[in-house]
């Protein structure tokens, strides 16, 4: 933990080096069921580690295994939440035109936590209308909570309890992406990054 987050995580939940070991996995999953090239989309900003590090493994396999598919890479930006609850109201940033050429195409969306999966559900139902070929979904995490919508993504790395975590890249109104490891926040933390 770096010094100065000492104080504002109670615990690390899933190490660093436990997280890239399921990312692997997950690659190789997401490979040998793949038909054809991917277009890989990332949703910023909390999946942009767990989209760079999953991307790279599937090179990574290219390398080592001759399992091979090509990628290409899309950015959507989407946001809900205030300090630690949804606003409900999620936005999506895509633009008619990026929206066209997901036509035809095996989108994967590369997500690091559903939550309420109100976000994902949101996401999907835009996506749909623009009739890609197919939508798979991986999420790092996913929590196990009552708020739950009742969606789950085809791919999960981890089911984690109902605590609100931060790190690789999942934040705190924007703290904390800047942490290896994925832990749960501190009461401490809470209100020195309280909006
Ligand atoms: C967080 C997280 C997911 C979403 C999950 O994003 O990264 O995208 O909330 O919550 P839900 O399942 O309850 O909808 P946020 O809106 O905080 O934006 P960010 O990725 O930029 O942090
Ligand atoms: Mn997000
Ligand atoms: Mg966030």
């Amino acid at each position: 933990i770096p010094s100065h987050y000492e104080k504002d995580v109670s615990s690390i939940l899933i190490p660093h080096g436990v997280i890239m070991d399921r990312v692997n996995k997950l690659a190789r999953l997401i490979v040998d069921e793949s038909n054809g090239p991917l277009v890989v989309c990332c949703i910023l900003k909390g999946g942009h580690q767990y989209f760079a590090d999953l991307v790279n493994a599937i090179k990574k396999l290219t390398k080592k295994s001759g399992l091979s598919v090509p990628l290409s890479l899309e950015f959507i930006r989407v946001k809900s939440y205030h300090n630690d609850s949804s606003s409900g109201d999620v936005k999506v940033s895509l633009t008619e035109e990026e929206c066209k050429d997901f036509e035809g195409k095996n989108l994967l969306i590369v997500e690091d936590i559903i939550d309420t999966g109100a976000t994902m559900v949101k996401l999907l139902n835009k996506l749909e209308q623009y009739k890609p070929k197919s939508i798979k979904v991986t999420s790092l995490l996913i929590k196990k909570t009552d708020r739950s919508n009742g969606y789950i993504p085809d791919y999960v790395g981890f089911a984690i309890p109902d605590a609100f975590v931060v790190g690789y890249a999942l934040d705190y109104n924007e703290y904390f992406r800047d942490l290896d490891h994925i832990c749960v926040i501190s009461e401490h933390g809470k209100e020195r990054y309280a909006l």
